[in-house]
């Protein structure tokens, strides 16, 4: 993928994502996993995390004082077309579609 359009931005969402997976889900624990999708759709590129589970849920933080964090989902939020979450405590997906050509869109 290299110098592709949105790589750069599909990592850093991607990192944080898998982040979130092992600090706050199921995911986390020992023996744990989460599972990376990705699928290019024309000029966008849906990204996905799927954990497993817990009794916390993603929310984005509101923005937070020097180097709190909390600032992971904002900055999928930010970067992304859409984003939302979907499942349970038995597992979530984390999910967020990239626009690789947001100068081509209609309206922004
Ligand atoms: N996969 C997940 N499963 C359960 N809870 C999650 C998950 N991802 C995020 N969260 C919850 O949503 C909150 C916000 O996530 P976010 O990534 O914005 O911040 P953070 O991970 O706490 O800090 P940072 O990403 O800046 O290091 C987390 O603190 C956590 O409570
Ligand atoms: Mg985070």
């Amino acid at each position: 993928m290299g110098n592709q359009p949105g790589t750069e931005d599909a990592e850093l969402i991607i990192s944080e994502l898998a982040t979130n997976a092992v600090r706050h889900s199921a995911s986390g624990r020992f023996g744990g996993r989460f599972t990376v999708s990705v699928h290019a759709d024309g000029d966008r590129l849906w990204l996905g995390v799927l954990d497993q589970g817990g009794p916390r849920s993603p929310h984005p933080l509101p923005p937070q004082p020097d180097e709190e964090g909390g600032r992971g989902l904002a900055l999928v939020a930010g970067l992304a077309a859409s984003w939302g979450v979907t499942g349970d405590d038995m597992g979530r997906i984390v999910w967020a579609v990239l626009d690789l050509a947001p100068e081509k869109a209609a309206v922004r």
